[in-house]
């Protein structure tokens, strides 16, 4: 809505004695007004209203203060004389403090006033922090125009951009900010942009009204129509109550009516965008003729020739106000007709209209820690960058050195911090762990003191850390190191196992200790893999220096050779020619499986069998990638692991050589594809053993190996019935080519994918738990991990469902006939639901899980040598029962 600011002249020398005198101290409560470029003075005061309006220096820091030419000011009150330009930067943002959760009035006002002396008229977009507002297009120098927002903010701030679009500078030239009650202007959703504000006078009319004849501070513009007529009282139209939406008793107090008494009364207009604009009127009424005894005024409303509302009688001197509770939308244009009911003596009127348009702010604001520690890092280091609004939307407009992740329109997650040769200087502030969600972090290059703080090791998804050229000294945290995973030397496409001075304790799996008493390279999470589009995968180096002159600890520049040439000093096993492993598997010649990664066949080295993985030619990855990636699992040694016993790579084809499982995987022997019914101690066990797997995995090796893909296929079990993992530290490795699995993210399978990695993008140790929780509950239940074509069931549902509802003995695998101790049934059920836990915190770690599980078992044990229930039915004989057996891997 354009508004014309001579009509403040107009309303002054008119309306001059109906002015109540404001002192500027008593600002009415919550208005915030604020004159923006105002630099000379800390606020002035608006003669009309009585209103102070404040210099914006506290809430922007950006922008130059500029005023409009002399010859343009006597259209405009003196708090529109000054402006604030922002020649630099895409986007400058005001952040204004508000109350969260009150409904405002926001207003934004323009008046160019030539004040660049260019003539010229900009035209930019104005945003309310993350989401687009409204374009501005300035179409005249003297005249001032305003964009007006009814909205409630969420968060106690509000950002008001203002976005270069690359015609002409963007200015502004005041704030305003006005409470209202939260009962009125009621949107089923979205926000309301102001169309028109009409005071309907029914006469000829340059009489403006706002504050203080509007409580609110609304601007009602004078309305009239041909064939209208006017109608009004000197009476105080609401003296009384005070009703929702309030509108001023001066803009009630003149109505119109139509002249031809039995005409209907009309107005309209035209819709922005048929299919998409949808819009909310407010039409006010109140009746300003004292009716005599056998008068009567009643009237139906129309929308485009349909019945609206009514019949409305409106109340004597008493405000009453029509609107929707859902937006009126699909029109080209909205026609209303007031028509006088049958009985109604006196024809319809009308007092004001409110014409308001839906605004969807859709795009949520960065999440609330995430802001909070941004801004404290911000203060903290004094940074000069253009950090304005919101940290990580709108998208493009993201701060410099920020990379967030986006879902939809949930809150976005800061994910990568640069600061690198930011000038950083002191110490390394703690606001950084609250950016809890954080991968990357790069604080290279700048003058930071101090240690390296344990918060670092906080940050759980942190997968690149890099302290470089600074001025930190001390340990590196143990839990750091604990955390590191391996470094990726991209010189030399080689992976450096960890190494450290005194302080550093890390041994890879194996043998190799690549200690170098001065050096030290302590990686955070890293792997190699090229992952489909992913690429998660960064190499991490946390080099420290210290002082030179700290003599007793002090670490050089790291020696990333020796590192490596150390490394590789791990003697590969073996590798294979195709020729090789064509005598091995008889030519191919017997399939036993197909997993997500390829083709797998029986084969023969010797008198050992190994079962020979052809990995799909789908695979991007190169030779170096491959081969360290099999070093470093040929160096895993587990009894309960499948062992690597080589690997073949010929013109990117791949295979991998382990040892052979002659029972297969365990999926086959819980859905009963075969005849043997696996008894509750064997299930015991084989969680037991599977676990103990997973647990060498995560904590057995340093760096630690997330699997990423436990499932009952890669439990598998030898002629013992021992159970091995296999398929550990390839998801993250190898594309898959399966259906099985998620095409699009990283690894892992429906049904055992932990669904907080959808949240983090990133997999833990403790979304192996949530799998193996999973596992376990299948093994109780016998069921799959998703049941149903249609209302798929999730396992975890069904066993909540049936503790909430059933027994125990409901959820085990009716085929063990209730052969089993019900101690021990409660227990793994207990276990098991705490594994699928969706809060990581509550999953226990795959310690506590063995520990719990070798309590399960021993009072299955228990049970069965008391012998009170016999022998179950249909068991494996010739299974193994000693537990203490450390089986050696069949082939080396
Ligand atoms: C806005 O609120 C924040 C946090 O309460 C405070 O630190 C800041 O000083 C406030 N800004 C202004 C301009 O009052
Ligand atoms: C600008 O607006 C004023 C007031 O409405 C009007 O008198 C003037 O002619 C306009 N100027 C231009 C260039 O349109
Ligand atoms: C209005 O605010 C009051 C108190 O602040 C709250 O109880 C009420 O639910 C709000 N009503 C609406 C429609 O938001
Ligand atoms: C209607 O408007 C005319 C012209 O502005 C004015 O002279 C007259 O007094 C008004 N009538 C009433 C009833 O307000
Ligand atoms: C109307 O809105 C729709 C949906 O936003 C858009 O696709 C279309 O281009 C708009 N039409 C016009 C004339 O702006
Ligand atoms: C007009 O008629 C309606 C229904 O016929 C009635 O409810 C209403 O009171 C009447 N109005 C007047 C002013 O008599
Ligand atoms: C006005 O609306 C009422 C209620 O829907 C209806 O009964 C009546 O016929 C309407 N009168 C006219 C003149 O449309
Ligand atoms: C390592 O190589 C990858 C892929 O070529 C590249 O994206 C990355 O920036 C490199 N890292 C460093 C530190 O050079
Ligand atoms: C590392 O791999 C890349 C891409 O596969 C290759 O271009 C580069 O030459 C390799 N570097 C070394 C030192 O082998």
């Amino acid at each position: 809505m354009v508004m014309r600011f001579k009509h403040f002249i107009f309303a002054l020398l008119a309306g001059l004695a109906l002015i109540l005198a404001v002192h500027a101290q008593d600002q009415p409560a919550g208005f915030i007004s604020i004159a923006c470029g105002l630099l000379a003075n800390p606020s002035v005061t608006d003669e009309h209203t009585g209103l102070n309006y404040i210099s914006d220096a506290t809430f922007i820091d950006t922008g130059t203060s500029q005023s409009i030419s002399s010859g343009f000011r006597g259209d405009n009150p003196p708090f529109l004389w000054n402006l604030r330009s922002f020649p630099q930067g895409n986007r400058n943002c005001y952040s204004i403090n508000v109350t969260a959760g009150t409904k405002y009035l926001i207003r934004a006002t323009f008046v160019y006033g030539n004040y660049d002396g260019k003539d010229n008229f900009p035209q930019f977009d104005l945003h309310l922090g993350q989401n687009m507002w409204d374009t501005i297009q300035v179409e005249n120098s003297s005249s001032g125009f305003n964009k007006e927002l009814i909205h409630v903010p969420s968060r106690n701030y509000i950002h008001v951009c203002l976005i270069d679009t690359g015609f002409g500078t963007p200015f502004i030239s005041a704030i305003e900010l006005r409470p209202l009650i939260n009962t009125s202007y009621v949107t089923k959703s979205g926000s309301l942009a102001l169309v028109d504000r009409w005071d309907v006078v029914g006469s000829k009319s340059d009489l403006r009204y706002w504050y203080p004849d509007d409580v609110h501070d609304r601007r009602w513009d004078p309305y009239n129509e041909v064939g209208w007529t006017n109608l009004s009282t000197p009476l105080i139209i609401d003296s009384q109550i005070h009703k929702d939406y309030q509108p001023p008793s001066i803009v009630m107090r003149t109505a119109a009516t139509p002249v031809d008494d039995s005409a209907p009364l009309e107005f309209n207009w035209d819709s922005d965008n048929a299919t998409s604009s949808e819009y909310y009127v407010y039409i006010h009424f109140a009746e300003v003729v004292k009716l005599k005894a056998n008068q009567s005024r009643s009237f139906n409303i129309t929308l485009n020739g349909k019945y609206w509302d009514g019949p409305i009688a409106p109340p004597y001197l008493s405000s009453s106000t029509v609107s929707s509770t859902s937006p009126i939308s699909g029109e080209a244009k909205y026609d209303f007709s007031f028509i006088k009911t049958q009985n109604s003596t006196l024809p319809p009127i009308l007092n004001a209209i409110e014409i308001y348009s839906v605004k969807y702010f859709l795009q949520s604001e960065t999440e609330q820690g995430d802001v909070d520690a941004m801004e404290k890092i911000k203060s903290t280091y004094a940074m000069k960058r253009n950090w304005q609004g919101d940290p990580c939307a709108p998208k493009a407009y993201s701060w410099e050195g920020l990379n967030c992740s986006y879902n939809g329109y949930s809150p976005p997650r800061i994910t990568s911090l640069n600061l690198s040769s930011s000038g950083l200087i002191g110490q390394i502030s703690a606001d950084i762990s609250k950016l809890v969600m954080l991968q990357y972090l790069d604080l290279s290059n700048n003058s930071l003191t101090g240690s390296v703080p344990d918060f670092l090791s906080q940050l759980r998804y942190l997968i690149v850390l890099n302290l470089e050229r600074n001025q930190l000294s001390g340990p590196i945290p143990a839990e750091l190191i604990a955390r590191s995973l391996r470094v990726f030397d991209n010189a030399t496409n080689s992976t450096i196992i960890p190494s450290g001075g005194d302080n550093i304790n890390s041994k890879p799996c194996g043998s190799g200790s690549c200690k170098k008493k001065d050096s030290i390279v302590v990686p955070i999470v890293v792997s190699l893999g090229v992952l489909l589009n992913v690429a998660l995968i960064v190499i991490a180096t946390l080099l420290l220096r210290r002082k030179r002159q700290d003599k007793t600890k002090a670490f050089a520049m790291v020696d990333t050779k020796s590192n490596i040439q150390k490394a590789s000093l791990e003697s590969i096993q073996r590798q294979f020619t195709y020729s090789e492993l064509r005598n091995i598997t008889n030519n191919f010649e017997r399939i036993v499986g197909k997993g997500g990664f390829g083709t797998v066949y029986h084969g023969n080295i010797g008198n050992t069998q190994v079962a020979v993985k052809m990995i799909s030619p789908s695979s991007t990855q190169g030779f170096q990638q491959f081969q360290s990636e099999v070093k470093l699992l040929m160096r895993v040694h587990h009894k309960n692991l499948t062992t690597l016993v080589g690997y073949y790579y010929e013109e990117n084809n791949m295979g991998l050589i382990y040892e052979y499982m002659v029972n297969g995987d365990l999926k086959a022997h819980l859905s009963g594809e075969n005849a043997n019914i696996l008894n509750w101690e064997h299930r015991l066990q084989i969680a037991m053993d599977a676990a103990q797997g997973l647990e060498y995995l995560h904590n057995g090796c340093k760096p630690p190996i997330i699997h990423r893909d436990v499932k009952p296929t890669n439990i598998l079990l030898n002629e013992n019935f021992h159970a091995k993992l296999a398929d550990f530290g390839l998801s993250k490795t190898f594309p898959t080519d399966s259906g099985t699995h998620m095409s699009t993210v990283v690894a892992g399978t429906p049904g055992y994918l932990d669904p907080e990695y959808y949240i983090s993008n990133w997999l833990t140790s403790r979304s192996d738990i949530y799998s193996f929780g999973v596992v376990l509950l299948e093994i109780i239940t016998g069921r799959p991990a998703i049941e149903g074509s249609h209302e798929k069931t999730h396992i975890s549902q069904w066993v909540r469902f049936m503790l909430d509802n059933g027994d125990i003995k409901n959820i085990v695998d009716t085929r063990l006939c209730r052969n089993f101790s019900i101690n021990s049934a409660w227990k793994v059920v207990e276990i098991a639901m705490a594994c699928v836990s969706p809060t990581l915190a509550e999953r226990p770690t795959i310690s506590q899980v063995v520990a719990e599980l070798k309590e399960c078992l021993a009072i299955e044990l228990a049970r069965t040598v008391e012998g009170h229930e016999g022998k179950p039915t249909n068991s494996i004989e010739s299974m193994d029962m000693d537990l203490t057996t450390e089986v050696i891997p069949l082939a080396r």
